[in-house]
């Protein structure tokens, strides 16, 4: 099969895509996915980099990188009860496995696939999984976000911060964001009540009493989003440990999250796609011919929503 495979970590130049790659046998309770389309995050290009390899190393020499994607199930392992060859399903490979989703095939956890939203197609329903059920995850399970409340969504124009801006819409808060200016329009048209330009503005002197701040930056954002916090408020990190002694000095739960894509957490952004309350933006696709350009533009591009790789029509 035709996959992106590497020898080693390092930049663009170790991405290469090989057309004679084994197809990839399962285990129980994983599923074979014939791939359509895999969405591209910034994960990618650090397992590339070798930045994440304490999680996990990969296998060299043959390395196929890859998270997300929507494909069709082609073949089903034992001990799998929720899905059958032929369905129609998005979600998550093993980025850190070697038998990643960049590929025309990849194994994949049954736990983390579900039902593809049927209003979208597979290189859309491609760019959903890890930024979706990241916004999910933190906005509803962890932060109980309730109409009437007011949050602080960092990096609006991404992945992650395009998803939570309708997610947290959808649950009737009010949500401010913070984006460079190419990312202003964007944000508004999907509903964001106050615009941060966070290359010209400090959101810590434009922002005070907020019920919640989710955070997809890390580093000083994370650190100064505790000032916006009203006392007994919550944070949420995609990028950050917690940082106890900021917490209760002011008086506000904070928490680092690792986000974890299950059938029941799609199955919910399945239904928030399919009633139209998320849409995502798919900035642009490349072949998995391009692999190494797409990975770079995610790093460097800064791409308006999120970036994707159509393996097959
Ligand atoms: N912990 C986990 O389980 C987990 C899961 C998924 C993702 N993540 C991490 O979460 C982060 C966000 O992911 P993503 O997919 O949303 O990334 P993304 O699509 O690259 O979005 C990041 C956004 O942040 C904006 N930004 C950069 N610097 C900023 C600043 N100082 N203030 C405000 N916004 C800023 C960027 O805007 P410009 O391009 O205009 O600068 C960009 O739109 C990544 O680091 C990713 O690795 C963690």
């Amino acid at each position: 099969m035709k996959a992106v495979q590497m020898n080693e970590y390092g930049g663009a130049e170790v991405v290469m895509v090989v057309e004679n790659a084994d197809k990839p046998s399962i285990q129980p309770g994983q599923v074979l996915v014939e791939v359509y389309a895999a969405g591209v995050n910034p994960f990618d290009w650090k397992v590339r980099e070798g930045m994440v390899r304490q999680m996990a190393e990969l296998k060299f020499p043959g390395a196929i990188l890859g998270g997300d994607l929507a494909g069709v199930v082609a073949e089903v392992g034992t001990e799998v009860a929720n899905v059958q060859v032929g369905d129609e399903v998005y979600g998550l490979a093993g980025a850190l496995s070697s038998h990643g989703s960049f590929a025309q095939f990849a194994p994949a956890a049954a736990g983390s696939i579900g039902v593809k939203p049927k209003n979208v197609d597979f290189t859309t329903a491609a760019a959903l999984p890890l930024a979706g059920v990241s916004a999910y995850q933190a906005l509803v399970e962890t932060l109980h976000l309730t109409s009437g409340q007011k949050i602080l969504i960092h990096g609006g124009a991404g992945g992650i911060g395009s998803i939570a801006i309708q997610l947290a819409k959808h649950l009737g808060a009010t949500v401010a964001t913070t984006v460079s200016v190419a990312g202003a329009g964007y944000v508004k048209g999907l509903g964001a009540d106050v615009v941060i330009d966070y290359e010209k503005q400090s959101f810590k002197d434009e922002l005070s009493d907020y019920d919640a701040v989710f955070d997809t930056i890390g580093g000083e954002v994370y650190a100064q989003s505790f000032e916006v916090l009203k006392e007994g408020g919550s944070i949420v990190s995609m990028s950050a440990a917690v940082d106890e002694a900021l917490a209760s000095a002011h008086k506000v739960t904070a928490y680092s999250q690792f986000t974890q894509a299950t059938t029941e957490r799609l199955a919910e952004l399945t239904k928030l796609v399919e009633s139209g309350a998320i849409k995502v933006n798919v900035d642009r696709v490349f072949s998995l011919d391009e692999a190494d350009v797409a990975l770079e533009y995610v790093k460097t591009g800064r791409p308006i929503g999120k970036v994707v790789i159509k393996v097959r029509d």
